[in-house]
């Protein structure tokens, strides 16, 4: 595993650990300081009046995994800053420029990402994407007022910023919206369970885990037709337009992956597989001619499962080169 896609990953896990613990307390501030019943009718205010927005500093290089409203000032020059964006699977993000007190003439920037990029590595990627690369970077100095709200066309998001003067910065409120189509998706956590659903759309859809893990496929399903029909069909996924690939590799590119494993209909499941990679893609091939569904769960692999990849007779990948 390369050490600094590791670093990177540590680093994005460490954030969202922080993220958690910050909210937690937050919610624990606001239970102790008040009784139940107060606290129940002021959250019911604030909701009703569309108050209730949690804000906070933005620093340099951070991670944000809740809606709120969140402000960076520069305390020196920050040249090279990056805040990484991240909702639920099944939302997007609306990112809104609230307050914007910078020198874009002398080489300030504030530009979001429609998706995340590591290494030069972006994900989706550009093949998985309806707007090209160019137009997935939206640069809110050039556009003035004119694109002062900007939606991720997934779960993902990032914000890519320069402040050379100390004092100066900018606000943003970052809400989730919910997405009834989820397609392309970074799991939040390092275990789960998820559902693609991709149904009479010519796309593909990838599902990004940024952890090496053991996963589970549990059920695919190609084609509104089950059962009988797909029996007969050939098991060779080569011929069909409809199928689902297993992708593992160190980046954050699918196209750039290795392809570990294919599996189309008829499909026997449940299929486990250790995977030791940086990263492991789960990616559904749609054709737009059918309803397709893969369920697959996931758990991250214990520190000694990638050490001693011996003796078990599930199938693993990406361990001998660790
Ligand atoms: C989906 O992926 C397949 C195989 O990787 C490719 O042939 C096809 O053109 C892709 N479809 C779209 C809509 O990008």
């Amino acid at each position: 595993m390369s050490p600094t896609f590791r670093f990177q990953c540590h680093f994005i896990l460490f954030f969202l650990t922080m993220l958690r613990a910050d909210s937690q307390h937050l919610q624990l501030q606001e239970a102790t300081t008040q009784d139940p019943f107060l606290l129940l009718s002021a959250n019911l205010k604030r909701e009703l009046l569309g108050e209730q927005v949690y804000r906070r500093a933005l620093r340099c290089l951070d991670m944000l995994s809740l809606q709120g409203q969140f402000t960076f000032t520069a305390d020196q020059p920050q040249l090279h800053c990056a805040a990484f964006l991240i909702a639920q699977p099944d939302e997007t993000l609306a990112i809104q420029v609230d307050s914007v007190s910078m020198d874009c003439q002398r080489g300030d920037f504030l530009k979001v990402f429609d998706g995340w990029i590591l290494k030069g590595e972006m994900f989706p990627s550009s093949q998985d994407h309806p707007l090209s690369t160019a137009e997935r970077y939206i640069d809110i100095c050039e556009s003035g007022s004119s694109r002062r709200n900007i939606r991720s066309s997934q779960n993902v998001a990032m914000i890519f910023f320069r402040v050379q003067e100390p004092g100066n910065g900018f606000t943003l409120t970052i809400k989730m919206d919910p997405n009834l189509f989820p397609c392309n998706i970074i799991s939040q956590t390092p275990s789960g369970r998820f559902t693609m659903i991709v149904a009479h759309q010519h796309r593909n859809c990838s599902f990004s885990i940024i952890y090496p893990v053991a996963i589970k496929i549990a059920d695919v399903t190609l084609g509104q037709l089950s059962g009988p029909q797909w029996k007969t069909s050939s098991t060779d996924c080569a011929g069909t337009g409809d199928f689902v690939e297993l992708l593992g590799g160190s980046g954050l590119d699918p196209s750039k992956m290795m392809s570990l494993a294919d599996l189309c209909s008829p499909f026997h499941g449940p299929a486990q597989m250790k995977i030791g990679c940086d990263n492991t893609v789960v990616r559904m091939v749609s054709s737009g001619k059918h309803i397709n569904r893969v369920t697959f769960e996931y758990r991250q692999l214990e520190p000694f499962e990638l050490e001693d990849p011996n003796g078990n007779s599930i199938r693993e990948f990406c361990l001998s080169s660790l």
